[in-house]
């Protein structure tokens, strides 16, 4: 196979993670004879200073003609965002276009947490149980993130206003697309919404009970968001299987989801569109360790299983990614964010180890 991908390696801690999800795409794409040719482009806070722009025209054009984007965290310092006026910040001018561009609606986040390593967890023990495997599917290109923004200016008077709106179509694709996800695992499926009080949750829950009739194998049922956070910490397995989430709530829970986990740098994601998809790590850029080879890549490593699974269809590729990911895991080693007081200087791996143990143990399988 032969594709193309965007590579926006983003700021801080971006480009040395990317750096390690690529020479795992490398490993791969020699063992099983594919060739992916990979062009870096400017995006991010980074890209604002050096091209005036934190999504500069040259990046559109590249995005544009490939196949699939791997896109690192952005963002700098608060000292130099500070510089950046608003309208031109990363997460107004880059991230939001860009998904929009691409209509990148589904959002996947998976939740996992194999009981071998509940020590990484907040949680005890015994509530992680047998262990964490939620996939959240949040949509990502509706609701109130896109509504219309009023900021009133006036002294008097002065009021702001965000607006959520979902349509049918929107609400109807993105349970479609966690229905045939609930299908390939254990056909389990929660809706999460705020019903009780958000017209666009009572819309958005008659539409997915509508989709759920064409998936009569799902066991289906519907939580309200507060609870569900509640919920997610008090006995998380129980949503084992796939959680689906509107934009605003699906950003919230997804990051408490994180802290479950222990650490967001645990938590790849992958963002797919009708056309193309785009893959990132859902965590930050860390400046405060950015430059330091100490930043955990399992997150931008697990993006790339994730670009070869959903974006190309690989799946045996990804598979052999997952399954090193866990295996370097599984053998103790860790990188510094994961690492206990007690864990033995020697297995604390830095960026570039934790990549090259991937890479070892994919070519060696
Ligand atoms: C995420 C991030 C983004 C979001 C920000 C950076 C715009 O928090 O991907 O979860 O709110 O969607
Ligand atoms: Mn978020």
């Amino acid at each position: 196979m032969h594709k193309t991908i965007a590579v926006l390696a983003g700021d801080g801690i971006g480009p040395e993670i990317t750096a390690e999800g690529l020479k795992v795409l490398d490993t791969v794409a020699g063992k099983y004879s594919h060739t992916f040719t990979c062009t870096h482009a400017p995006f991010g806070a980074g890209a604002y200073f050096s091209h005036g722009s934190s999504f500069p025209q040259e990046t559109i054009e590249t995005c544009d003609k490939a196949d699939a984007i791997i896109k690192g965290p952005v963002g700098l310092s608060v000292d130099k965002m500070a510089h950046i006026p608003l309208e031109e910040r990363p997460e107004k001018a880059a991230i939001l276009p860009l998904r929009e561009r691409y209509d990148t609606f589904a959002n996947y986040r998976p939740i996992v947490l194999p009981p071998e390593l509940h020590c990484f967890s907040p949680l005890k023990r015994e509530v992680i149980g047998q262990g964490i495997d939620i996939m959240m599917i949040r949509e990502l290109v509706g609701g109130i993130y896109f509504g219309e923004k009023v900021e009133g200016a006036q002294v008097e008077n002065a009021y702001a206003k965000d607006v959520c709106v979902y349509n049918r179509g929107e609400v109807a694709r993105i349970a479609h697309v966690a229905f045939k996800e609930a299908m390939a695992r254990n056909k389990q499926l929660v809706n999460v919404h705020k019903a009780n009080i958000l017209a666009t949750s009572r819309f958005w829950n008659r539409v997915v009970e509508e989709v759920k009739k064409e998936y009569p194998q799902v066991r289906y049922s519907s939580i309200l968001v507060d609870n569900a956070a509640f919920q997610l910490v008090k006995n998380p397995t129980q949503f084992n299987g796939v959680m689906l989430l509107e934009n605003m709530q699906g950003d919230i829970l997804t990051d408490q989801a994180g802290g479950i986990l222990g650490s967001l740098g645990l938590m790849p994601s992958a963002c797919m569109g009708p056309l193309k998809g785009y893959v990132e790590p859902a965590h930050g850029s860390a400046p405060d360790i950015a430059g330091k080879n100490i930043a955990n890549p399992y997150s931008m490593i697990g993006s790339v299983a994730f670009m070869l699974e959903k974006c190309f269809g690989l799946r045996e590729e990804a598979a052999d990614i997952w399954n090193a990911l866990a295996d370097v895991l599984g053998r103790g080693y860790r990188t510094a964010d994961l690492a206990a007081a007690g864990t033995p200087q020697n297995m604390v791996l830095s960026t570039r180890e934790f990549g090259d143990k991937v890479v070892e143990i994919i070519e060696k399988k």
